[in-house]
């Protein structure tokens, strides 16, 4: 499977989103990941769709939206018109199957997530429709925090199951923690889409580091 890699830009200069897409882009990134917080679902706030319509123009790499809000039906429609390639919703807020018809109405990509408290069977619904299934290796609303190592048993668990529902090759993206020592494990166990906001955004050297993060 292709591994992708989708820098969070959590962890990059707010004050220069376009510039920094941008720059993913011409530094081998795979998709953009807009890490969004409503203060609710999570205690920061991030920002919005109006920030999501404001890179849009700036790459043409997938923008690829983690809504960590409260009722993310009432988002779904200002993200799809601001330029999201990709919105991932979490179960924990949400009925997946409902959201996922109407993010399909965009013809855009739907994705969920889950918490590293909630057990990755949470997804096996969401994996018969989805076009992507996110997995938290750390808890949602801050960049820079260590990997979760009971992550890797989820990502098995969920990867073993998509080979069983006949999708092996549905993308598992992970978030959160994922640096090069600890990068070979994450795709070992079976994830293919890797986010990583400190790791690429403390580098010297992003394209080399997004290269070294693929394997
Ligand atoms: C946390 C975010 C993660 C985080 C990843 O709620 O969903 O995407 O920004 O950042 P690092 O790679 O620094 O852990
Ligand atoms: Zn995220």
């Amino acid at each position: 499977m292709k591994i992708k890699i989708a820098p969070s830009i959590l962890a990059s200069d707010f004050s220069r989103l376009g510039e920094t897409v941008s720059v993913l882009e011409r530094s081998g990134a795979d998709l953009v990941h807009c890490d969004v917080m409503d203060g609710n679902f999570v205690p920061p706030i991030t920002f919005g769709a109006q920030a999501v319509k404001a890179m849009r123009p700036h790459t043409s790499l997938p923008l690829d939206c983690h809504l960590m809000v409260l009722h993310p039906e009432t988002h779904v429609d200002d993200f799809a018109a601001a330029g999201a390639d990709i919105i991932t919703v979490h179960a924990e807020a949400c009925d997946i199957g409902t959201l996922f018809e109407r993010i399909a109405s965009f013809g855009i990509k739907k994705s969920a997530v889950i918490n590293p408290e909630t057990p990755a069977e949470a997804l096996f619904p969401a994996a018969e429709q989805a076009d992507m299934l996110l997995l938290m290796s750390v808890h949602p609303g801050w960049g820079g925090q260590k990997f979760i190592p009971e992550t890797l048993k989820k990502i098995e668990t969920l990867r073993n199951r998509c080979i069983r529902i006949g999708r092996p090759d549905l993308d598992i993206e992970v978030d959160g923690g994922i640096t090069e020592e600890n990068v070979k494990d994450v795709i070992a166990a079976g994830a293919n889409v890797i986010v990583a906001g400190s790791a690429v955004f403390r580098s010297s050297d992003m394209a080399a580091t997004i290269e070294r993060l693929r394997g």
